[in-house]
């Protein structure tokens, strides 16, 4: 990332947190950064093999300015980046569960790189939401664009909203989220998924990659903390 580009990205978050809230985030992101490099040698992220599909980008970050997020939802959503292929797949390959017994939700799919891996990794069914529409542009012309060059496109479904109005599907779920939020729209999300698991008995999975909010779900008694992998802790609810 250019020094540029750092300035700015600095004095918007500045300006969304106030500086009650810079300090805290930038020590997140100074850990996040370092560990990133640790990993992988370089600040820059690897390219995923999604993005090797002609005619499928997922790799360049947009950041909120560019989004022109406004209201509630706006003052809680992280920018668009992508995860990193490695980090995914290594936490998916961890769960110890049958993944084609299982429908994926991505909440916050941005351009649908998530979707696309886990497609290839065989969820029975995929959902991707998210709350910009230019994003959902973006993985519907990815989608298109994989369809006939990628495992299972046609069991991905892509809904344009918000993250918290979307009611969960009563089936057997892998809940996935690459840290869309901040705490106001995390905990409806979390109220949202509670009620409807009271509803009926079957398994759900959280897998939550860099988990800035992941005390909400450690204090929830429904979900059960069961392991942290990759940058990516997993909860389940409890039996
Ligand atoms: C870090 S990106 C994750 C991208 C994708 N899940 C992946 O792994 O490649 C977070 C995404 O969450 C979206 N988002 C933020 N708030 C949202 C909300 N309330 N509802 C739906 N999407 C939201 C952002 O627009 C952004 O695309």
């Amino acid at each position: 990332m250019k020094l540029r580009a750092i300035i700015k990205r600095m004095r918007n978050a500045w300006r969304r947190h106030g500086w009650r809230m810079f300090g805290p985030l930038l020590l997140h992101n100074l850990r996040y950064y370092t560990k990133h490099w640790m990993r992988h040698g370089s600040l820059r992220m690897p390219r995923s093999s999604v993005d090797h599909i002609p005619g499928v980008e997922t790799q360049r970050a947009v950041y909120l300015s560019e989004l022109g997020y406004t209201g509630t939802v706006g003052e809680s959503a992280e920018p668009y980046q992508p995860i990193d292929e490695a980090q995914f797949r290594s936490v998916m390959e961890a769960l110890p569960i049958r993944l084609a017994d299982y429908a994926f939700v991505d909440l916050g799919s941005g351009k649908g790189r998530a979707l696309l891996l886990a497609a290839q990794a065989g969820f029975q069914t995929i959902t991707g939401v998210e709350f910009s529409d230019e994003l959902h542009q973006t993985a519907q012309k990815n989608l298109a664009a994989a369809r006939d060059r990628w495992p299972n496109v046609d069991r991905i479904k892509l809904l344009c909203g918000d993250a918290a109005q979307y009611r969960p599907p009563l089936v057997p779920v892998v809940c996935y989220l690459y840290n869309p939020f901040g705490a106001s729209v995390m905990r409806q999300v979390i109220d949202v998924w509670v009620r409807a698991m009271s509803t009926h008995s079957q398994d759900v999975w959280v897998v939550y990659s860099n988990p800035t909010q992941s005390e909400l779900f450690m204090s929830e008694p429904v979900f059960e903390h069961q392991f942290t992998k990759a940058g990516s802790a997993v909860f389940r609810r409890r039996a």
